[in-house]
């Protein structure tokens, strides 16, 4: 449809932004669910992110997502967090409530259980390897303390970065049964052997640098065991091809992407996102690049 004076806008923040997917991801969800909104990305300075934020409520935008660099930026500025968000210190969705109020969710990290829930398998029991210690490890490693995992391993080339990864998830989570180390040595290769679900949230094999090798070696991996990679650009990326090659089952990095982005327009729209039409919107984005 057509913008008109009814047509309200939501959108994206970032800094960059202009490689977004979620303005595709989310318009065609849009137009399938029949709501007059309109998706945009917004490339807003980090001194100005203050100001991006009160326009949500001046312009009565419907709310935003956040990215990079501006997910703990935005929490001074709003009215509420929920507990995710304030355990990862990171907000990626903003909602404009029909009381004027602006609150903060997370939803990468319930996005991220929904995305394994979705290729039939159950974080809660589960022994758990991360690898890797970014912004991306810390929201999976607190989705699995807080959704039953039984046992969670934090495995980086910086170990240290590990360690900090797991202290905070223990904090935050209330949760022992964590250890972390390096990547290279008995450590990762025990850890990875042991796990159940194995998540890379390195940056390994992402574009331009696809066909490496993967970050951990491919004898670690074993039948029986899930694994997700959440680098999605390539779609297909080596760790999956190792895991599939030894008949485990295996996540690709769209799933995360699409499901926070489906539960940030259930919190905007209290409607049931179709998620189907979101991914396919997404993989043909990834195509056209
Ligand atoms: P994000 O915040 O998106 O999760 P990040 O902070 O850039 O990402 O983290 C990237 C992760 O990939 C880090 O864990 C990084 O390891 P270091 O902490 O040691 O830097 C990991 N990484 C990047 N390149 C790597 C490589 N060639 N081998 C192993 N790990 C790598």
């Amino acid at each position: 449809m057509e913008p008109d004076t009814q047509t309200r806008a939501v959108g994206v923040i970032g800094w960059p932004v202009e490689h977004s997917l979620s303005p595709a991801m989310h318009n065609a969800a849009l137009r399938e669910m029949g709501l007059n909104w309109v998706y945009l990305a917004f490339a807003v300075e980090p001194e100005l992110v203050g100001e991006a934020v009160r326009g949500v409520r001046g312009l009565r935008l419907v709310g935003l997502n956040v990215t990079i660099p501006h997910k703990s930026a935005v929490i001074d500025h709003l009215d509420e967090i929920d507990d995710t968000a304030a355990a990862l210190e990171a907000v990626n969705t903003i909602v404009l409530q029909p009381d004027g109020l602006l609150v903060g969710h997370n939803t990468d990290a319930p996005g991220f259980i929904r995305s394994v829930q979705e290729a039939g398998h159950d974080v809660s029991g589960m022994r758990v390897a991360v690898i890797g210690a970014g912004g991306a490890s810390r929201s999976i490693a607190y989705a699995c303390a807080t959704s039953g995992a039984s046992a969670i391993s934090i495995i980086n080339r910086t170990p240290l970065r590990a360690e900090r990864v797991a202290e905070m998830v223990r904090e935050a989570a209330d949760f022992d049964a964590l250890d972390a180390g390096p990547l290279d040595g008995e450590f990762a290769q025990e850890a990875v052997t042991r796990a159940d679900l194995v998540v890379d949230c390195t940056s390994v094999g992402m574009y331009p640098h696809h066909d490496v090798e993967p970050v951990i070696s491919p004898q670690w991996l074993r039948p029986g065991q899930v694994v997700v990679d959440l680098t999605y650009n390539p779609i297909d990326t080596a760790i999956l091809k190792a895991a599939r090659a030894v008949g485990a089952d295996t996540v690709d990095g769209a799933g995360m992407l699409v499901h926070q982005g489906a539960i940030s327009l259930q919190h905007w729209s209290g409607q049931e996102p179709p998620v189907e039409t979101m991914r396919a919107a997404l993989l043909e984005q990834l195509g056209a690049r």
